[in-house]
């Protein structure tokens, strides 16, 4: 499609939603060539929820499906949100309609987004997805069309902005997980049910879908390993600091012999890594590429200005009529991957033991590792004072997962050692 006039159909106003239609009010002429965009109707689940923009004069449709049919939509753009249900039933249609789609929607990507491409590029139209990641940063682009010369070999991010607040909250003001959670939820930060963030799975989304971008898979969700900060303890940011790292969400991928390895977990950054000083909620993604070696984007990965702009500039592009494949190479050519079993992945290692404050304890947690096959790279302890307790740690070498796990195993079951041996892994950037 080349149009110097193009018609939305937009469904869902809340954040992203609202912060378009204001965007479009503000600046209809963004597009290149002078062009102007206009919204023709709109669709939310409520008709009569008051809303931060005024939709008195746009055509009101119950029915997601039926505004992105309409043939008074030029490009539909989804901003409802969910992989399945209506979003999902109104892209397909659209797409089935002929109609270009541009949605910010990260679980129907990273869930459907092989089959949604086939669909697209079976229809010759665009499927563009900029705000799905990393917000106003334009990731996605930069994966699918600045890359295209190069080859990725890996890349790790901090793609959630809840969390990464959550986190940089917890190390500078020294307060429980559950404490800045609750203060986050308060002040807009936090969903009402935080699950998808603090649980990593957003996260996942995100870099489900950067990874299937950077290597020419179709994404598959599935695949992710995941592990949120819900369960991390202040003291392990506290021990880690002092042990010169700072504790992120990291979500990484790269690509290996045994395919694509997509995971989220807390881990240790160097403190003096990029990563390591994206503080508050903002997004940052580190990628290595064969030839041109080490880029760092960084930026606000939420919000109605941020994400809107990243629509709007998908927009533009369906104006311009960029038609590209939707993941980099044609839908038919992507290829596929499945778990990979983490047990040969190697790892350096965190690991923090509460141990009873008594002779022998340290040699005898060192002995266990050492017999099981972990070296360890540098130890820590803290001074006693805790009645539960000694905590001491150890960073490890790189060693496989399997072997790891069966060291920690053992080590539970010391009747010096207090509770569950905490494992982090020390990111490999
Ligand atoms: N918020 C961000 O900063 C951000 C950043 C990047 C990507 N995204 C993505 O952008 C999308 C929208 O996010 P958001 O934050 O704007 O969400 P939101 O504030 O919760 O808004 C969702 C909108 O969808 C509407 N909706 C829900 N179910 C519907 C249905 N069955 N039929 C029609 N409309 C329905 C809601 O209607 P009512 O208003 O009537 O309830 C609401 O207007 C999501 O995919 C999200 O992951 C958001």
């Amino acid at each position: 499609m080349t149009s110097n006039f193009c018609r939305l159909g937009v469904a869902g106003l809340g954040t992203v939603g609202a912060g378009l239609l204001n965007f479009i009010a503000e600046r209809p002429d963004f597009a290149p060539a002078g062009g102007r965009v206009v919204v023709t109707g709109v669709s939310a689940r409520s008709r009569s929820r008051p809303r931060p923009v005024d939709i008195s004069n746009l055509t009101w449709f119950d029915d997601p499906v039926a505004l992105a049919t309409s043939p008074e939509t030029d490009v539909y753009v989804e901003l409802i949100g969910g992989a399945d249900g209506t979003a999902k039933a109104s892209v397909e249609a659209a797409l089935k309609a002929g109609k270009p789609v541009v949605t910010a929607n990260k679980a129907l990507i990273a869930e459907h987004g092989g089959d949604l491409a086939r669909l697209a590029e079976a229809n010759g139209v665009p499927l563009l997805f900029e705000a799905a990641v990393m917000g106003g940063v334009p990731a996605v682009k930069f994966m699918r069309e600045a890359m295209v010369g190069d080859d990725v070999q890996s890349l790790a991010g901090i793609l959630n902005g809840t969390c990464n607040y959550i986190l940089s909250e917890m190390e500078t003001t020294g307060r429980a997980f559950a404490d800045v959670l609750a203060d986050a939820q308060r002040l807009g930060y936090a969903e009402a049910d935080p699950t998808m963030d603090v649980g990593g799975y957003d996260a996942a989304h995100k870099v489900t879908i950067l990874a299937a971008l950077a290597f020419g898979y179709a994404p598959n969700f599935s695949a992710a390993q995941v592990e949120g900060i819900d369960q991390l303890d202040l003291l392990d940011i506290k021990l880690a600091h002092d042990l010169g790292y700072r504790v992120k969400l990291i979500a990484s991928a790269k690509l290996g012999a045994d395919g694509v390895r997509v995971q989220v977990h807390p881990s240790l950054v160097p403190l003096d890594h990029p990563l390591a000083q994206a503080g508050g909620a903002l997004n940052a993604l580190f990628v290595e590429s064969k030839r041109i070696g080490r880029i760092f984007l960084q930026g606000p990965g939420a919000g109605a200005g941020p994400t809107a702009a990243a629509v709007a500039a998908d927009i533009a592009d369906v104006m311009t009529g960029m038609v590209r494949p939707v993941f980099q190479k044609p839908a038919a050519s992507l290829q596929q991957y499945g778990s990979v079993d983490p047990s040969d992945t190697l790892v350096r290692a965190y690991l923090r033991f509460m141990v009873k404050d008594e002779p022998g304890v340290i040699a005898a947690v060192s002995e266990s590792l050492a017999e099981a096959g972990v070296s360890i790279e540098s130890f820590l302890q803290k001074p006693a004072g805790q009645t539960d307790g000694v905590p001491i740690v150890m960073t490890t070498h790189s060693v496989a997962e399997s072997v790891l796990a069966a060291a920690i195993d053992q080590i539970a079951g010391l009747a010096t050692v207090l509770d569950r041996p905490r494992l982090l892994r020390i990111a490999q950037i």
